[in-house]
């Protein structure tokens, strides 16, 4: 007999051993058993009790299991064994057991719905919009303080700990599916459908979150960030974000960049970055694409998937064809524009920040 291990399975094991360790780093970041969120301690205390009743039934069946097959052996019982027809208590045990054993379980199930579903009074409202390929966080009860509107974020959801958050989720294309698992459930996001449910964390850091239902070629690169932050440091982001004016060039290539992102350049076949874009006072009022008020103040670009220095690299080529680095990405390309104009509304959109004491990233540690 060969005892040589056949070829397949060395060069699976690799491949199995680098899925184990993708799944446990990602483990660190994407994690449903994360106590600190009240959503998933009640999910878990479901699952425990259903688990330990699990254990038992299993325990029993085995133990019954064994004491037949040991109690009617060949070498104890030679002749036929006793021969019988119907057992009433019998029958009446194995239907009854089983209907108290469903019956507790749907009671658990009902309670921890009852716990988990209802949105609380003092709950946070938070607008949710997936749109091919990116996210839209709007605070419906946090009017601006100049003009109409509210205050809406891209990609990056802002949140206090220790409140629960009433997500309502919608998306503007196909569907896609808001799900932070930290911090609790997850929704489909279906065009001309509205779900509210709730999500929550005791314990404030940056949380990661993703599109959880494939929705085009990139759907892997539809992520998010919720920020938590304890309640005042959110208060005092919400109120600036509240009454932000985007701050006015500060020097020649910012005005450059703020001239072609609300103007276009003609003769570059720009058009106003501002037809899609909204910049909190300035003209710039477009819905399509992200928000881009305190794009200098985040971390993140392209829907969470480059952050920190790894995005500032990436702004120019964004910028220039976005598809060309995120397959998929609806905004046109803008390839005949000079280097120098795409360093100029990088240093524009760049300096679009919150005041410091209201920016939202380093505050808090990333779990
Ligand atoms: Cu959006 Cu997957």
């Amino acid at each position: 007999m060969n005892t040589q291990t056949p070829r397949y399975v060395s060069r699976l094991l690799p491949l199995c051993a680098l899925g184990l360790s993708g799944a446990a780093s990602a483990a660190q970041i994407l994690n449903v058993g994360d106590m600190s969120s009240s959503y998933n301690r009640n999910i878990w205390y479901m699952s425990i009790a259903v688990i330990i009743m699990a254990i038992l039934i299993f325990a029993g069946v085995s133990y019954a299991l064994f004491y037949t097959v040991n109690k009617f052996r060949e070498d104890k019982h030679t002749g036929e064994p006793d021969q019988f027809h119907g057992n009433n208590r019998l029958e009446q045990l194995l239907i009854g057991v089983p209907v108290i054993i469903v019956t507790i379980i749907t009671l658990l199930a009902a309670h921890t719905m009852a716990i988990v579903n209802p949105t609380p009074k003092d709950a946070l409202h938070v607008n949710v919009t997936g749109a091919q390929f990116w996210w839209a966080f709007e605070y419906p009860d946090s009017k601006l303080a100049a003009g109409t509107g509210t205050v809406v974020n891209g990609n990056e959801l802002v949140v206090p700990a220790g409140r629960q958050i009433a997500i309502t989720v919608t998306a503007k294309d196909v569907i896609h599916a808001f799900w932070a698992p930290n911090l609790g459930g997850q929704r489909d996001a279906i065009p001309g459908s509205k779900k509210t449910f709730q999500i929550d964390t005791d314990r404030p850091g940056v949380y990661q979150g993703n599109c959880s239902v494939l929705c085009g070629a990139s759907h892997a690169n539809m992520r998010f960030k919720v920020v938590a932050l304890p309640t005042e440091q959110y208060n005092t982001f919400i109120s600036a974000a509240q009454s932000y004016k985007a701050p006015a060039p500060q020097n020649a290539s910012e005005q450059n960049g703020y001239t072609i992102f609300n103007q276009g350049k003609a003769s570059a076949g720009a058009a106003p970055c501002s037809s899609c874009h909204r910049v909190q006072g300035t003209p710039a009022a477009g819905q399509v694409g992200p928000d881009m008020s305190f794009f200098g103040s985040r971390n993140t670009l392209g829907a969470g998937i480059w952050e920190g220095k790894d995005r500032e690299a990436h702004i120019k080529p964004w910028i220039q064809h976005c598809a060309a680095v995120k397959p998929g990405c609806l905004m046109p390309p803008y390839l005949k524009l000079s280097d120098q104009d795409l360093t100029d509304l990088e240093a524009y959109i760049l300096s679009l920040k919150l005041p410091d004491n209201a920016a939202y990233w380093g505050k808090v540690p990333v779990r």
